[in-house]
């Protein structure tokens, strides 16, 4: 049964406030994407891969992609209108799996996407990866004062991959888009149907790349992994 992934690429990485989109800066020896695209396919290297870029990327080379099937798509204006791209340029089946990851987050590990893949494929509303919140919470106002303390035992921070069946992601998406919800990930839209996906603990170490500082932490994490622990 094939596995689909798909990889949202096609943001510009405002925040970074670069040259180009974060996903083409340069990561220790190679691009955040090719970081990303690397890790994907060690752990699944039978999947099918789906690439959602810009239009006008002029920073994209093939070389980075190391799977043996994958397609390119046009990215949208927003992130679920990129993976709503991907849906439709697919052939799947109904109960094909499809794990959707940023390319902003280099740092995943094996064990990680492993859990996750194994998490969507026995929950029938899909899983993601996720992680308890450490910090007190507090419900600001508008002004910016500090109204009430939320219990963070119920918190978790929402991570990719995410991963769900094909027609239920697809339905969970266009039906988003239809009501004209702006939602940032996956989980949200299908929670929006009625379902509740599986959080799947993962590493504090999934970093998505955003502010100009996350690099040289990214760089240190990638470093970090590579090492044995006892040297
Ligand atoms: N993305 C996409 N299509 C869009 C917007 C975002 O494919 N229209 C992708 C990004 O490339 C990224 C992921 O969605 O892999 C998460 O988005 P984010 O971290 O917000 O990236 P950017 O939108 O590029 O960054 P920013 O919001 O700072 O501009
Ligand atoms: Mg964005």
């Amino acid at each position: 049964k094939p596995l689909w992934l798909v990889v949202p690429a096609a943001g510009q990485g405002r925040r970074m406030a670069a040259d180009r989109p974060k996903q083409y800066l340069p990561l220790l020896d190679r691009p955040v994407l090719a970081h990303t695209l690397e890790r994907l396919h060690s752990a699944f290297p039978q999947a099918r891969l789906i690439l959602c870029l810009d239009d006008d990327d002029r920073w994209f080379t093939p070389e980075w992609v190391p799977f043996a099937q994958w397609q390119r798509v046009s990215g949208g204006a927003e992130r679920m209108d990129s993976v709503l791209n991907a849906l439709n340029a697919i052939d799947a089946q109904d109960n094909d799996l499809v794990l959707i990851h940023d390319v902003a987050r280099p740092c995943v590990t094996q064990s990680d996407l492993l859990a996750l893949y194994q998490a969507a494929e026995c929950h029938a509303a899909g899983a993601l990866l996720a992680m308890p919140v450490a910090d007190t919470m507090k419900r600001a106002s508008a002004s910016g004062t500090s109204l009430h303390t939320e219990p963070r035992d119920a918190l978790w921070h929402a991570l990719t991959p995410q991963g769900f069946r094909y027609r239920q992601l697809y339905r969970a998406l266009s039906d988003a888009r239809q009501r004209g919800t702006l939602i940032t990930d996956e989980a949200s839209a299908v929670e929006a149907l009625g379902d509740a996906p599986q959080l799947v603990p993962g590493r504090r170490d999934n970093l998505k790349v955003t502010h100009p500082d996350d690099l040289a932490l990214a760089a240190a994490i990638l470093t970090s992994q590579l090492t044995p622990p006892d040297r």
